[in-house]
C-alpha cells in the first residue's frame, strides 16, 4: 500500500497544551520505517500550516480559536485530497481532535466527486459532539463530529468543514462511535439529534467484546460506502498504557483490546484513510503514547504475529 504521513500539529481546539507535538512524537518513535517493514510505500507529506495561541487572541469562548482552528482544518482537507488524487492512502498525525473536521471533509469531498458517500469510525473516549451552544469548555476538539453531522451549522461551526459549503459530510447511519464513556449531558441530546445510532459505550465492548462491536461498526461504516476512515483519540485507550494525552479518561480499553481492533479493521480492509490525534508528549512517560500509537498503526495496517 502506499502511504502519506501528514502532520496537522495543531493544540488551539484543546485547553491543555502539548498535543500539537503529537505529530513530531509519534515520527520520533518509528512510524515511517515500521510501516516500511510491514512491505507499504510511505511517503512523508510534512505538516499542515497550523497558529499557535501565543499570536493570537482566543476569540468567542464558547468555541475558541475557531477561525485559526477552521483555517487548519481546509489545510488539512485538501492536504488529504491531493493524497488519496495521488493514489495514496492518508495518515494523519494530530494534533488535537478538532483537525478530524477537516481530514474527514477532505475523504468525504474527493469521494463525493467520484458520487460515492464514506462511513467514520470515531474511536474515542469522548463523543466530541458539542456545538458551540453546548460545549462546557469552549474548546474546539469535543466539537468536529458535530460539525462533520451537520449540528451546530448555523451556530457558527460552518467554517470547520467549510470547503465547497455543503452540510453534513456525513450521514449518522454510517457514523460509529466506539468505546466512548465520557459524554456531557448536552452531547447525549445532540447525539439524539443527530441521529447517531451507532454508539458503542465501553459497557458495549466489556458486555459483549471487542470483536462483536468492531464487527457491527464496520458493517455500519461500510453499508452503502466507499468505505470508511478511521479517525483514533489515543483517549480511548487506559491511561494506564496511554498516559500522554489531552483529556485522559481512567476506564479506557486495555492495550489488548486496542490491538484486536486495529488487527480486526485490517481484515476487512475497507478502510480509506486513517489518523491517530491526542498525543500529547508533554505529559508522556518517554513517548510511550506515541510508541503505542505507532504499534496500533501497525496492527491497523496488516502487522501479522504470525
Ligand atoms: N466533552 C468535553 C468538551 O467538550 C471533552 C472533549 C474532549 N475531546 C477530545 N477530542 N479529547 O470539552
Ligand atoms: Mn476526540
Ligand atoms: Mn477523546
Ligand atoms: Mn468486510
Amino acid at each position: 500500500r502506499r502511504i502519506c504521513v501528514l502532520g496537522v500539529p495543531l493544540d488551539l481546539g484543546a485547553s491543555r497544551r502539548g498535543v500539537d507535538m503529537g505529530p513530531s512524537a509519534v515520527r520520533v518513535a518509528g512510524l515511517e520505517a515500521r510501516l516500511e517493514s510491514l512491505g507499504h510505500q510511505v511517503t512523508d507529506g510534512g505538516n499542515v500550516a497550523v497558529e499557535i495561541a501565543e499570536t493570537r487572541s482566543t476569540g468567542d469562548v464558547h468555541a475558541r480559536f475557531l477561525n485559526e482552528i477552521a483555517e487548519t482544518c481546509s489545510h488539512t482537507a485538501n492536504a488529504v485530497i491531493r493524497a488519496l488524487s495521488d493514489g495514496m492512502m492518508p495518515l494523519v498525525l494530530g494534533g488535537d481532535h478538532s483537525l478530524a473536521a477537516g481530514s474527514v471533509s477532505g475523504v468525504a469531498e474527493f469521494y463525493r466527486r467520484r458520487d460515492q458517500k464514506i462511513g467514520v469510525i470515531w474511536i474515542d473516549a469522548h463523543s466530541d459532539i458539542n456545538t458551540p451552544q453546548t460545549s462546557p469548555s469552549g474548546n474546539v476538539h469535543g466539537m468536529p463530529l458535530a460539525a462533520l453531522l451537520g449540528l451546530g451549522v448555523d451556530a457558527g461551526l460552518a467554517p470547520l468543514t467549510g470547503l465547497l459549503g455543503y452540510s453534513p459530510k456525513i450521514a449518522p447511519e454510517n457514523t460509529v462511535l466506539v468505546g466512548v464513556r465520557d459524554i456531557d449531558a448536552a452531547e447525549r441530546e445532540n447525539l439524539r439529534r443527530a441521529g447517531m445510532t451507532h454508539v458503542y459505550t465501553m459497557r458495549d465492548i466489556d458486555e459483549r467484546g471487542m470483536r462483536a462491536v468492531m464487527e457491527e461498526a464496520i458493517r455500519a461504516a461500510g453499508q452503502g460506502t466507499a468505505g470508511y476512515h478511521v479517525s483514533l483519540d489515543m483517549d480511548w485507550i487506559d491511561p494506564e498504557d496511554a498516559p500522554g494525552v489531552g483529556t485522559p479518561v481512567r476506564g479506557g480499553v486495555t492495550y489488548r483490546e486496542a490491538h484486536l481492533a486495529m488487527e480486526i479493521l485490517a481484515d476487512h480492509g475497507h478502510l480509506l484513510s486513517f489518523e491517530i490525534v491526542e498525543v500529547n508528549p508533554v505529559i508522556d512517560e518517554h513517548n510511550r503514547t506515541a510508541d503505542l500509537a505507532v504499534e496500533l498503526a501497525c496492527s491497523a495496517f496488516g502487522k501479522k504475529i504470525l
